[in-house]
């Protein structure tokens, strides 16, 4: 049985999941690793951006961990062949519904971020971050021609109660290992899916984690807290789209994108998908630049929650951490690193 597939995909991808092997390989030597072709690159040699055989291949893998997809040689292909498919079709495929977003500032970068030192020194929070519903995948959506000649378009927002129960357990749990705090981010005020999903939370709040403290926020208003003061956040879970533009937002105040990793899960026993929060960057791509420490921290988030290898996590943590404190800055971080010098940072410290 596969332990970790790799789908290195587009762009920047292939460069840091590099790293993640070498790392891999330093570390372990009995984990199971594959690697399948995925996004553009699928779609270019296989005709699709996820095979079925690639799908298959995921779910029967304790983990998955990508690099990135998409660019700008696929702009044109039609909607289902597009790179972007192929992520949205295996996070469905493996019903990966809370994607675990940490916003964490690291000690030695906290001014390399756009905020002041003292607003994001010892941030810490979570965003969880629905996945496999909402305006992505709701029915109907379509362009259709209007007899003006002018065009019209539909998307539609659309959650059901078990939806929304489901990722709002995953972060209640999750609080109650850290700071014991909820913040439900929606847009109640104007959206039925935003008063059901207030509503849903504040039930199971109420039936299940009482013990909890739990802040309903509107969408609108959480994004100018989070760059006004984000330490007041522990667990903050909102929907797939408001939970994309949240995330990026927060990933930012650490300082680069090139730091964060991601976990999605699904139900218990089921394989995570991991994935660094940084797309495929393909202004940068191929010039061996790239930051490779949020596709190794997406591989240290794997170790933990779903390979059962913590012990082996902390070690990689602690290296990472180390690294940064002896100075390793890629050019994201303002320093002159390459992506494999910082791969050898990394490899140093263990
Ligand atoms: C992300 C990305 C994806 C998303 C894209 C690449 C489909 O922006 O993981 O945040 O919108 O979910
Ligand atoms: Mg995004």
């Amino acid at each position: 049985m596969t332990d970790l597939l790799l789908l290195p995909g587009d762009g920047i991808g292939p460069e840091v999941i590099e790293q993640v092997r070498r790392v891999a390989g330093r570390l372990t030597n009995d984990l199971v690793l594959d690697e399948r072709d995925f996004g553009g690159k699928s779609f270019d040699l296989h005709g699709a951006p996820l095979t079925d055989e690639a799908l298959a291949t995921a779910k029967a893998s304790k983990a998955v961990l990508m690099g990135a997809v998409g660019g700008p040689q696929w702009a044109d292909a039609p909607r289902d062949k597009r790179p972007e498919a192929g992520l949205l079709g295996l996070r469905t495929g493996m019903q990966v519904f809370a994607n675990l977003r940490p916003a964490l500032c690291f000690q030695p970068l906290a001014d390399a971020s756009s905020l002041k030192r003292e607003v994001i020194e010892g941030l810490d929070f979570m965003i969880v971050r629905e996945l496999t519903g909402g305006v992505y995948f709701g029915q109907p959506r379509f362009i259709e021609d209007l007899p003006d000649g002018s065009q019209r378009a539909v998307d539609t927002q659309v959650y059901t109660t078990a939806e929304i129960e489901r990722v709002a357990r995953v972060a209640f749990e999750l609080a109650r290992g850290r700071r014991n705090k909820v913040h439900s981010a929606e847009k109640s005020n104007v959206m039925e899916t935003g008063l059901l999903w207030r509503r849903v939370v504040t039930a199971l709040h109420q039936r299940e984690y009482p013990d909890v403290e739990l802040e309903h926020i509107l969408a609108d208003n959480a994004a100018m807290q989070i760059v006004k003061n984000p330490k007041q956040f522990d667990v903050m879970v909102t929907d797939n789209l408001f939970g994309d533009v949240l995330s990026d937002i927060s990933a930012q105040l650490t300082g680069s994108m090139g730091m964060l990793p991601s976990a999605a899960l699904g139900a218990p026993g089921m394989p995570g998908l991991y994935e660094p929060i940084h797309g495929s960057a393909p202004d940068i791509a191929g010039q061996g630049i790239a930051n490779p420490l949020a596709a190794i921290l997406s591989f240290e988030m794997a170790l933990r929650w779903s390979l059962g290898r913590a012990e082996v996590a902390d070690r990689l943590y602690a290296a990472v951490q180390r690294a940064l404190e002896n100075g390793a800055r890629t050019p994201d971080l303002g320093g002159k690193l390459t992506t494999h010098q910082m791969g050898d940072a990394v490899l140093a410290e263990l």
